[in-house]
């Protein structure tokens, strides 16, 4: 009788727990789930200058015109981890997180970002900081290029020339050789879709130019072969005595169709195919989504171009792109609703036109204090499910995922969005059988939100900028996820 009391009992309080949460699952995470955070360098090493760095074009981007981020601030501090980064693992060990994913400054490591000139003291900071973090049970999965290309390489063209994806290879080259036996989890370029859209589209990051109708193209094109060729690097020269994996990481926004409709559908795949086909086609199919090929083509040749706007790749640039991959690197934030529309009509060149959909936001989703940023958990799962059923990869990380408000250390909206993110994830391992095999949540703390400088928040630790020693603390969500990665349970009680 007492046994089956407190049987019951147990199942009231399991009960109870889930009822508070309905649709947070109860279920374990694998054991070998690997919980981690995420950063990159210009958003939080600062000392931009230090110990032969050279410039960077964010760094010339926000010192040229400070008008260009929003509170005129810049990344020159930052979260000072270039001094403070012994105190960052130390805290990530506090944390319970078993991967970090960080990125290499290039201009460290050649400060213009060409062979001339390697900066001994930039591969040091890095040996000593990877072995520090292994020192502590911390696995580095370790981003090549996260958005501060050297302002030289951006002199001679940037990404939109090809020579760009050479240099990057020579620059790969050197961080396998004196970091690879440190590291078995590589990520080569960073969300190229945002880089390519913000900083050669809008033009509201670094470097600032509005070339939405091709520029947008051809630099997918230059990041792609340069993801490829640091690869083929990585693939020819270095796997087989490092044996690390390596690939490309890609974000993407959830398109939901706006109504059960045939055309709402259609237009939600080809919003898709734009911003995520547009670059894992390539890699991992050999090819520009046929639709993208096939619309371009038709838009551009009314619009009196001889040629695709999209760039062609020549049958050995598909051979080299082609399969350049170990793993799915996938960053997830948010979802939009996708309605279809009739095709514009030719006018100036433009992504958009070409993409042609009608995308906007649910009044119902949370929104957090960035107007692109809206609360829509099931995305996640069902993104998961798309990849997974298009690309079919062995492995998936999602390697960020957060959301963002004001900064305050109980930061419940955060919580509540990591939870029931997580917990989409969780359904899309256990009940979808998808093979998502670590979690790097964005970001391990408060940084530099590049044209949005620090007005918005995304981390698990908040960072007083105010303070000279820029100190660190643990906010609630920071707490919550440091239990999460001890228990593996969302909630306060999991069950087998
Ligand atoms: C890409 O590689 C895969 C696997 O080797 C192959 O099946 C496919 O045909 C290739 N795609 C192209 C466009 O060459
Ligand atoms: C290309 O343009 C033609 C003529 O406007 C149209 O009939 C066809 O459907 C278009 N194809 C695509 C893929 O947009
Ligand atoms: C500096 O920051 C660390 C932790 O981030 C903290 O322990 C220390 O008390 C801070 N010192 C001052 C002077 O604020």
């Amino acid at each position: 009788m007492m046994k089956y009391l407190l049987t019951l009992l147990f199942a009231l309080a399991v009960k109870g727990c889930v009822g508070q949460n309905a649709n947070i699952s109860n279920r374990y995470f694998p054991e070998s789930f690997l919980f981690g955070a995420a950063t990159a360098a210009y958003q939080i090493e600062g000392g931009w200058n230090e110990d032969g760095k050279g410039e960077s074009m964010w760094d010339r981007f926000v010192h040229d015109n400070p008008s260009r981020v929003a509170d005129r601030q810049s990344g020159d501090v930052a979260c000072d981890s270039y001094h403070k980064w012994r105190e960052d693992i130390q805290l990530l060990k506090e944390l319970g997180v078993k991967l970090y994913r960080f990125s290499i400054a290039w201009t460290r490591i050649m400060p213009d970002g060409t062979p001339a000139v390697i900066n001994q003291a930039g591969i040091d900071y890095y040996k000593n900081f990877i072995q520090e973090l292994r020192a502590n049970d911390i696995e580095p999965l370790v981003t090549l290029y996260h958005w501060d290309l050297p302002q030289h390489l951006l002199e001679l063209g940037g990404w939109l020339n090809v020579q760009t994806a050479d240099y990057f290879a020579e620059y790969a080259r050197v961080v396998f050789e004196n970091l690879g036996p440190y590291v078995k989890l590589w990520a080569t370029v960073n969300e190229p879709k945002t880089t390519c859209m913000n900083g050669h589209g809008w033009g509201t990051h670094a470097p600032g130019l509005k070339l939405i109708g091709d520029g947008v193209y051809q630099c997918a094109y230059v990041q792609l072969l340069a993801h490829a060729k640091a690869w083929r690097v990585y693939d020819e020269e270095f796997r087989a005595s490092q044996g690390g994996k390596i690939s490309l990481v890609l974000d993407c926004t959830w398109a939901e169709p706006a109504s059960d409709s045939a055309l709402d559908a259609e237009a939600a795949e080809r919003d898709l195919q734009f911003n995520l086909g547009w670059y894992a086609n390539p890699v991992y199919r050999g090819n520009w989504p046929q639709e993208m090929i096939d619309r371009i083509a038709n838009r551009s040749s009314l619009e009196g171009y001889p040629f695709s706007r999209l760039p062609e790749f020549t049958p050995e640039q598909i051979d080299l792109v082609n399969g350049t991959f170990d793993y799915f690197g996938l960053n997830m934030y948010t979802a939009s609703l996708v309605q279809w529309q009739d095709d514009s009509p030719i006018s100036i060149p433009d992504y958009s036109l070409d993409k042609n959909t009608n995308n906007y936001v649910s009044p119902d989703w949370p929104k957090s204090v960035s107007d692109w940023l809206t609360s829509y958990p099931s995305g996640m799962r069902k993104l998961l499910n798309w990849v997974n059923n298009k690309y079919h990869p062995s492995e998936i990380f999602v390697t960020e995922n957060g959301w963002s408000d004001n900064g305050q250390l109980d930061d419940q909206g955060r919580l509540t969005y990591l939870q029931s993110y997580l917990s989409n994830m969780l359904d899309a391992i256990l009940e979808d059988g998808i093979n998502v095999v670590g979690y790097t949540t964005w970001s391990f703390m408060d940084n530099f939100e590049w044209h949005l400088g620090y007005t918005e928040k995304f981390g698990i630790l908040q960072v007083d900028f105010n303070s000279p020693n820029r100190t660190r603390t643990f906010k609630s969500s920071g707490k919550w996820y440091q239990r999460l990665a001890t228990t593996r349970c969302l909630l306060d009680q999991c069950v087998d």
